[in-house]
């Protein structure tokens, strides 16, 4: 989501106060348009740890002054301890399973160094900013391929011409993160007092509590859609995350149930594509089961008169458009609220394949979503 769209759309609602909800606010587009609008209060979820602690980097106000020097002092650190060879016998570099499959002898070493030297750090607020450079570095210094959400290695012949040098790589990404923080989130921060607390767990309810939604759930699974956790799950892993190989499994959809979702607009292509494959069709069923407890739970946490929009794109499976804004809309109406409308806007830069192959024979693609929808809706009851 692009904080541009929710700024707009707040402008046409007439919403400038009260407080936000997210429940799946990733690493936080939503605070963007919620700070923009002046709202004074934000809460988000995400399952994601990952998502969470760069939401809870770029939204935490911190002394710049404290921040730079302490970068100075982290590069002084790293690079004096790497002079003499005999520091590293005193390392511990992890050891989570096929963990020399990923990453080159090198490279582990010296992620390991920049982990220990952050680690050291005493403020809990720089700490967290160190690592989002860091979360960017273990996965582009990994055999990863990095044009993929899954994770697959590099070819033989391309592992061989791969050799980043790791502390360069973090010291780059941690000075445009400086930048960005500076020019960008600082100042909004500065200017609005706003309370932003972002929890990494999934959403519960909280009775009557907001004024107003803005999220962009998944539109799918992880597993057949975007594998959020597969991408993170090498940051997870170094921040000492126990669930970070169960990530997509513990998202919506995540775990597959025995019976199709069989009810409103969403029975007819369920059924379709159960027609083609029933495994599916019970794979897609799981995911607007979850979706539906949990519009349940935010529509009872919208105070009455508040506002829901959801962000989303309807895919296809089995060559069956899912119509997820339609069903969006529709539940939101079964929990109290009306339908206020449905935008359509079209993708530009979407890092997702405009033709897949539903069929995986060759040469058979249909297109995927080129484009999202905007669905609002109001609590009258
Ligand atoms: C489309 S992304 C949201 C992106 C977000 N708007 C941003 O600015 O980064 C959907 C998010 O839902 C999260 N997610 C998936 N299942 C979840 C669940 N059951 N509870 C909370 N978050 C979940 C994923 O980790 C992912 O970050």
């Amino acid at each position: 989501m692009i904080p541009q769209v929710g700024i707009e759309l707040f402008k046409e609602l007439g919403i400038n106060r009260g407080r936000l909800l997210d429940p799946y606010c990733g690493s936080g587009s939503s605070f963007i348009v919620g700070l923009d609008r002046r709202l004074s209060e934000m809460d988000g979820c995400d399952i994601n740890p990952l998502a969470v602690l760069i939401a809870r980097a770029k939204f935490t106000k911190i002394d710049i002054e404290s921040l730079e020097n302490m970068k100075q002092r982290l590069r002084s650190d790293v690079y004096e301890f790497s002079k003499n060879e005999e520091n590293f016998t005193s390392l511990k570099t992890p050891d989570y399973t096929n963990i020399h499959f990923w990453f080159s002898k090198e490279v582990l070493l010296k992620l390991t160094i920049l982990r220990n030297f952050i680690d050291l750090v005493k403020d809990d607020d720089i700490k967290r900013f160190f690592w989002v450079p860091l979360s960017e570095t273990i996965r582009e210094c990994s055999w990863t391929r990095s044009n993929e959400y899954k994770l697959f290695r590099m070819k033989p012949e391309e592992l061989l011409n791969f050799n980043p040098d790791v502390f360069d790589v973090y010291f780059y990404k941690l000075n445009k993160c400086l930048d960005i923080y500076k020019y960008a989130y600082l100042p909004l921060l500065i200017e609005n007092q706003a309370k932003i607390n972002v929890e990494d767990r999934a959403f519960e309810i909280k009775d009557e509590n907001y004024d107003i939604v803005l999220t962009s759930p998944p539109y799918g699974d992880s597993a057949t859609t975007v594998a959020y956790g597969q991408f993170s799950m090498f940051a997870n892993e170094w921040m000492g995350m126990k669930n970070a190989r169960r990530l997509d499994r513990m998202m919506m959809g995540g775990q597959t149930i025995s019976n199709k979702y069989l009810s409103g607009l969403i029975a007819e292509p369920i059924m379709r594509i159960h027609s083609e494959s029933p495994k599916r069709a019970l794979e897609v069923s799981s995911f607007y089961f979850d979706l539906e407890n949990s519009i349940r739970d935010v529509a009872a946490s919208v105070r009455r008169g508040g506002i829901a929009i959801y962000i989303v794109g309807n895919r296809r499976v089995k060559d069956v458009q899912l119509p997820t804004d339609q069903f969006i809309a529709e539940k939101f109406e079964q929990n109290g609220f009306k339908h206020l409308f449905t935008y359509e806007r079209l993708l530009g830069n979407k890092v997702i394949p405009s033709r897949n192959s539903p069929t995986n024979k060759a040469g058979q693609a249909s297109s995927t979503m080129t484009r999202e929808y905007i669905v609002a809706s109001q609590k009258i009851m």
